[in-house]
């Protein structure tokens, strides 16, 4: 096979143990007199007797490991009948004929560790059992309005009656200041998966890379990337994003239907998830393998926007310190390019840039691509914290039609966007391995074919 391969063995999956742990650290936030409901993700119908691939809810995942959909998981620290416990599809032989097996309630609880389980429709008869006691729900109200509904006429009822029974709940919490605190910091486990999954996905990119050529087409490069993550046991984690030319300027652009032309820039932002943990990688190169002086020009200032960013990835720096530093680079790069007059502090005042730069400088990343995670905390921007995993991705967008640059600037689009983990000292860039010097680029696509 002539497709890259990581060089790593990749990391050893998470056991029933590790789960456990997670359910701890989250007992400890939340405490004896919370619990929390987390329902699984359903199938998404595609067409006709079709669904989309599923990808599990990442907060149930998360906490449970449970990969089969529809399920629902209830978590209350400190229960005598048990903490965890897991509602599931039952046991059906002849739907597993068609649709694959399914653990049922017995595998839920020898294979997950769910210290009780139950079928689906017995959730509203258990509840009452599984609340009493609780003070604050923990859950995503919202999200699922017809869990919200179960879940709220289950407290409407213990409240009626609790004069005689137990107290009903007192207040609904969303997750973002338990679970999701949780992930947003990554354990050493967590953050194999990461570097696995941004070893791949940076060896999708150098792929692509070698691959371009004018006449190829965006969705061949895009198979090729695919190519890569699916011999890795890997997904995309996101719709992957293969932009040539003016499309670059389109920011989720997913259509990846046009053919590539001399001249052109290409704008890859794709990333590949394994089991759960998704890079998110975007690098912009020359269709031809040569970056024109404009566009060298353009491309110089993102990647120092995107370097200056970098180094603002350390303990207690904020988000918004790393945006501030992106943002002044590529400020004083719109005017030296003459696309704005004036003196950067007052353009910046202004929001002048955003024509040019007009999304964040990163996101926090994990199992999803824009991860959990509060960005403010007590209306302060969040101090960063080892373990956090954050993308840089500044970016220069001219539309094909903003008249007011010289035409030469008009329809390129550039980011260059990596992956970051905040440690102790430096900040450690997971997705080092792709390329991005314009030389070290320009480099590599010389040896197409070599
Ligand atoms: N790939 C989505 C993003 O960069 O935010
Ligand atoms: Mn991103
Ligand atoms: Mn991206």
């Amino acid at each position: 096979m002539n497709a890259p391969v990581a060089s790593k063995a990749p990391p050893s999956p998470l056991t029933t143990d590790d789960f456990a742990r997670r359910r701890a650290a989250l007992a400890e936030i939340i405490g004896k007199d919370g619990v929390v409901i987390l329902p699984a993700n359903r199938e998404q119908p595609r067409n006709r007797d079709v669904h989309y691939p599923f990808r599990q809810d990442s907060d149930f995942l998360y906490l449970t490991g449970f990969p089969e959909p529809d399920a629902i998981a209830v978590f209350a620290p400190g229960r005598g009948d048990g903490a965890f416990v897991l509602f599931v599809r039952p046991r059906d032989a002849e739907r597993e004929i068609w649709d694959g097996r399914r653990y049922g309630t017995e595998g839920a609880c020898s294979a997950f560790g769910a210290d009780a389980a139950f079928t689906l429709d017995a959730f509203e008869a258990q509840l009452p059992n599984l609340l009493a006691g609780r003070r604050h729900v923990h859950m995503q109200l919202g999200d699922r309005p017809e869990l919200d509904q179960r879940v709220t006429q289950c407290v409407q009822r213990m409240r009626e009656l609790s004069r005689r029974g137990p107290g009903a709940p007192e207040a609904f919490l969303g997750l973002d200041t338990s679970l999701h605190e949780l992930r947003l910091i990554k354990d050493e486990q967590e953050l194999a998966h990461m570097r696995f999954a941004a070893e791949v996905s940076a060896a999708a990119h150098r792929k692509a890379m070698q691959m371009a050529a004018p006449g190829l087409t965006e969705w061949q490069l895009q198979a090729e990337i695919h190519a890569v993550f699916g011999r890795n046991d890997m997904e995309p984690g996101y719709g992957s994003i293969v932009g040539a030319g003016a499309n670059a300027c389109v920011l989720h652009y997913i259509e990846n239907r046009a053919t590539l032309r001399d001249g052109d820039l290409i704008l890859i932002d794709a990333g590949g998830e394994y089991h759960g943990y998704t890079a998110d990688i975007t690098r912009t190169f020359p269709a031809n393998g040569r970056f024109s002086a404009e566009q060298a020009a353009v491309y110089d200032i993102v990647l120092a926007a995107q370097r200056a960013a970098i180094d603002k990835v350390r303990r207690s720096e904020t988000v918004d310190a790393m945006h501030a530093a992106a943002t002044r680079v590529l400020t004083q790069g719109m005017v030296d390019l003459g696309w704005l007059q004036g003196a950067v502090d007052g353009l910046i005042e202004r929001g002048a840039q955003r024509r040019f730069f007009m999304h964040g400088t990163g996101h926090w990343l994990g199992m999803d691509v824009h991860d959990v995670g509060r960005y403010r905390v007590d209306d302060h921007p969040r101090p960063l914290q080892p373990g956090m995993v954050t993308t840089v991705e500044p970016g220069l967008y001219v539309q094909p039609d903003d008249e007011s640059v010289d035409a030469q600037w008009r329809g390129m689009g550039i980011r260059i966007e990596d992956d970051v983990l905040v440690t102790d000292g430096a900040p450690e860039i997971l997705t080092q391995a792709v390329p991005k010097e314009r030389s070290a680029i320009e480099a590599l696509m010389a040896d197409r074919g070599a």
